[in-house]
């Protein structure tokens, strides 16, 4: 089916948590961590984990089902999943989440932005439906970031989590509520060593250190780079809209650490009333995680039909990026 030019409007919200909640006492059990290091640097309290057998695709069909009934829909015509755990290495898991969903035969795609993933997408989706290739883009963040800690290593263990989470978009007008856009996304390869697992992949596809099989992270250089990265986009989209920090009611970034979210307002001179943070009960879900705030802050009543929400993350890659909407009216749904 062909559509006309359109923009892309936000019409329907999901999440999804794998019921096991792990908190930091149970962590500091079997790490050389406490309670105490964990909240005051990085804000989390406890993290969900997927149980043995429970996957980013199984995670992701919760989060886009609920999403689509979000929306009022029963169906949508494609499906781009932000993700950089897939099921396998290949294919894809776009495609089976689609069947999951009793929506085998539309397109399907991954993206791999890692926790920018979501944004990535979003914009990945509106392109979809400014060329007509869609009308409804289905447009999932699912991360399985349990399988890729080391579970020893103290460092990145305390604060990854699992989850999904999902939007509709539609075709729409770019001046009704829910429009997205514009976008500023950005990428720089040469510092990929920052966040990586090194072993598995075509460079390095055997190493006799099993860490290399798992994440490694120089957190403090990442810590550095997402404050000031998040920022600059988020002043560049504002730019771009000719819209002022001030109007801003809401910042949703991604929830990598409280401390990146309070040092990011505070460049901006945002107040931190405006921060959207769900981290402390999910951790670090990478791709999850923004709409998975969205999905919290739509059901606890703190993001609002006409709040001006800027969503903005930065991850591995490194990657990072930043878009803008006016909050439509969205109900959520089981
Ligand atoms: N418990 C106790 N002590 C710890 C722990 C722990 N869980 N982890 C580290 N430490 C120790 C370190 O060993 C170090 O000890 P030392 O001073 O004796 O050497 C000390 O605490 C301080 O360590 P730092 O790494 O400097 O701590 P920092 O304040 O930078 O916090 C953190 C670490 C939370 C990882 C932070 O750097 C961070 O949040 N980084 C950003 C992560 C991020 O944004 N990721 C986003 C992208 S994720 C993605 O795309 C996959």
């Amino acid at each position: 089916m062909q559509y006309p030019r359109h923009a892309a409007v936000l019409a329907g919200v999901g999440g999804w948590l794998p019921p096991r909640v792990v908190d930091n006492h149970e962590l500091s059990q079997r790490l050389d961590t406490s309670d105490e290091w964990i909240r005051t640097r990085t804000g989390i309290r406890q993290r969900h984990i997927a149980a043995p057998g429970e996957s980013t695709v199984d995670m992701a069909v919760r989060a886009g089902g609920r999403a689509i009934r979000s929306a009022g829909m029963t169906e949508v015509d494609a499906l781009v999943l932000a993700t950089a755990t897939p099921d396998q290495v290949c294919p894809g898991s776009a495609p089976q989440v689609a069947s999951g969903l009793g929506l085998g035969g539309i397109f399907a795609l991954d993206v791999n932005a890692v926790c920018s993933g979501f944004v990535y997408a979003l914009a990945t989706a509106a392109g979809l439906i400014a060329t007509g290739v869609a009308g409804r883009v289905l447009v999932i963040g699912s991360d399985t970031f349990s399988t890729l800690v080391h579970p020893d290593d103290r460092s990145t263990v305390p604060i990854f989590g699992d989850g999904a989470g999902a939007v509709v978009l539609r075709a729409g007008e770019p001046d009704e509520p829910g429009a997205l856009g514009p976008f500023d996304l950005h990428s720089e390869g040469e510092l990929a060593d920052l966040l990586v697992v090194p072993a598995g992949g075509s460079k390095q596809r055997t190493s006799a250190d099993p860490h290399d099989y798992f994440l490694s992270m120089q957190g403090t250089r990442v810590f550095r780079l997402a404050n000031a990265r998040m920022a600059e986009s988020t002043r560049a989209v504002l730019d771009q809209a000719g819209l002022s920090v001030h109007e801003v009611d809401r910042f949703v970034g991604h929830q990598a650490n409280v401390r990146i979210l309070q040092a990011v307002a505070k460049q901006l001179g945002l107040p931190p009333e405006r921060l959207v943070v769900n981290i402390e009960r999910t951790g670090n879900t990478s791709a999850a995680s923004i709409p998975l705030a969205l999905a919290d802050a739509c059901c606890d009543g703190s993001l609002r039909s006409g709040h001006l929400v800027v969503l903005s993350a930065f991850g591995a890659g490194l990657t990072w990026g930043s878009t803008v909407l006016r909050w439509p009216d969205i109900k959520l749904s089981e």
